[in-house]
């Protein structure tokens, strides 16, 4: 079966998950693009979005879905996302595709966090994708260098400003046997908006492919 496939699958399989008349909390990237056209054909069925992204709120709207405020919605029943790795713990390394901080935001305010990937996506430890920090432009050389005091090799994601108008580092080099540990500490550098570990908030519910881990 083909990545493309695997990930469509995984989409559709997350439809189970989705409440009648809720509110619905949609990632961001190929794996969630298969999931937002699918969740068009339910569409009537749903009150709305909340979209991770300008990218999936376009979607979203192309399809007629209302995308809605997370400040007007409170807790959320179901955020379905995709991940560039996760580990047996359902912990992942998220922001490939640059939505990390508001992917996170919205995993954070939702009662279960329903990740969709791919297969290859499943690692036993976090850390051969580069891990993705989002952070504020002027901080970006002092965070680059802490990340190096670390051990990590930061390297400027060029050419890409998040939709909140900041910068990525992609950190490379680093085997992460504590992430929790790790995504604290990051947390901790002035200049971090957001590290792409989701330790602290990790996946309730893993579909790989089209099956249930
Ligand atoms: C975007 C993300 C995506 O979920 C992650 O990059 C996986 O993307 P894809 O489904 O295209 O493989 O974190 O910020």
């Amino acid at each position: 079966m083909s990545r493309d496939e695997e990930k469509r699958r995984a989409a559709l399989k997350a439809l189970d998950y989705i409440e009648e008349g809720s509110v619905v909390g949609v990632g961001t990237g190929s794996t969630v693009a298969f999931f937002i056209d699918a969740l068009a054909e339910m569409k009537d069925r749903i009150e709305g979005a909340v979209s991770s992204s300008e990218q999936s709120t376009r979607q979203l709207k192309g399809h007629g879905i209302p995308v809605l405020d997370l400040n007007s919605t409170g807790t959320l029943p179901v955020y379905v996302d995709g991940a560039d790795e996760c580990d047996p713990h359902n912990r992942l390394i998220k922001g490939g595709g640059g939505a990390l901080t508001r992917e996170k935001i919205i995993a954070a305010a939702s009662r279960k966090f329903v990740c969709v990937i791919d297969a290859a996506k499943q690692v036993d430890i976090l850390g051969k994708f580069p891990l993705p920090i989002e952070v504020i432009p002027m901080a970006r050389s002092y965070v680059a260098r802490e990340i190096v005091a670390r051990g990590g090799q930061p390297v400027w994601r060029e050419n890409t400003v998040t939709d909140n108008g900041n910068w990525i580092l992609d950190v490379h080099n680093l085997r992460i046997v504590d992430p929790l540990g790790l995504e604290r500490e990051l947390n901790q550098i002035p200049g971090v908006v957001t590290v792409g570990l989701f330790a602290a908030r990790p996946a309730d519910v893993v579909i790989v492919g089209g099956k249930v881990r």
